[in-house]
């Protein structure tokens, strides 16, 4: 196949960061996706209506003309959440889910929730209104192996939750091991699952390519090969739970070739041609749309889009780094290649 018509395809997981920052990398977002579900860890993080509906009204302005790019916007959880609070969130038809983020489980998480029941009081009208929770799936106890804290959270938090709130709608985000996928395939329909394409792409080796690769390392971390065999047998398997979240998180060059590196890969420069990569792979690529623009929207309670994106199966180069407000940013393969091209 060498060219591929596609519904145009959402973004279920996204960091747009904010600011000049934010100016640098939306446009990347804009001209492959419609929609995008936008990450609130900000600093402070966006934990209440008002300051979400100012963060949209700050990416709507930095839009490129003429763009109708939609950003979905998300309220970070604390222990301090209020009902009222998801309340006046669900009421304003801008913001479509809360994200948890174990306290110091990954970028900008420290305000967090430390013990999920401290939220409860919030969570128990979010099942209420039908607001989906999007969950971090990590524990953060640092007796946990590193490889091992998405698994266990299944155990730990995740079980636990949803026997306690099973009508609670709940996305495990950027899912990169087996167990979840068979967590989210046993459970009922209203838990689903997004899936990066860097996870459907990389195993853990690629940290470690021939020395240390900082733009390789990401939370929750890359996974053993079996694990990456399951999220890409899950991605193509038609199932309306696993969707497109491409965790596009830039970070400054500068504070990922560090001594202690931050956690987040850059993708939005290429996301969607990324994906076509994996599923091409796979032998999957009639599976894709169904992943990237329909089951996505279908989840959250949204209209299909309906204007279409062309890619076609062409190898280009992707710039060594590109600007990120007054700084420089790695994406993903920088200096390699990605096999399929996004055209007008
Ligand atoms: C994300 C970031 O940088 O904000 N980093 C990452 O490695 N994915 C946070 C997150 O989604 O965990
Ligand atoms: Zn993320």
């Amino acid at each position: 196949m060498q060219q591929l018509i596609l519904t145009r395809p959402d973004d279920w997981h996204l960091h747009l960061r904010d600011g000049t920052m934010m100016q640098s990398v939306l446009p990347d977002t804009a001209r492959r996706f419609a929609r995008a579900i936008v990450m609130p860890n900000l600093r402070p993080p966006v934990t209440g209506t008002e300051q979400a509906l100012a963060y949209r009204a700050r990416i709507l302005a930095a839009l490129p003309a003429g763009s109708k790019f939609e950003p979905l916007m998300t309220l970070y959880l604390t222990g301090n959440t209020t009902p009222q609070e998801i309340q006046r969130a669900s009421q304003s038809g801008a913001i479509h889910a809360v994200k948890l983020y174990p306290a110091g489980a990954t970028t900008n998480s420290d305000a967090g929730v430390t013990d999920i029941r401290k939220a409860y009081a919030a969570l128990e009208e979010m099942q209420r209104c039908g607001m989906p929770l999007l969950v971090h799936g990590e524990v953060t106890d640092p007796a946990v192996d590193v490889f091992d804290r998405e698994a266990v959270f299944i155990e730990r938090v995740m079980i636990p939750l949803l026997r306690d709130l099973p009508q609670l709608r709940v996305v495990f985000e950027h899912i990169t091991t087996r167990d979840a996928v068979q967590f989210v395939l046993s459970a009922p329909a209203h838990i689903a699952a997004t899936i990066t394409a860097h996870h459907l792409l990389y195993n853990r080796n690629a940290m470690f390519a021939g020395g240390l690769r900082p733009h390789h390392y990401c939370l929750p971390v890359l996974k053993r090969e079996a694990h990456r065999e399951a999220l890409g047998r899950a991605a193509i398997s038609g199932n309306p739970k696993f969707f497109l979240g491409s965790d596009s998180a830039p970070h400054e060059q500068r504070l990922k070739e560090s001594a202690c590196g931050c956690a987040g890969i850059y993708t939005a420069h290429a996301a969607i041609e990324l994906y076509a990569e994996a599923f091409e792979q796979l032998n999957a690529l009639d599976k894709l749309e169904g992943f990237a623009s329909f089951h996505g929207a279908d989840y959250y309670r949204l209209p299909r889009n309906t204007g279409k994106i062309t890619l076609r199966k062409e190898s280009w180069q992707v710039p060594v780094s590109q600007p990120f407000g007054e700084h420089r940013l790695v994406p993903l393969r920088a200096g390699e290649n990605v096999g399929w091209k996004i055209v007008d």
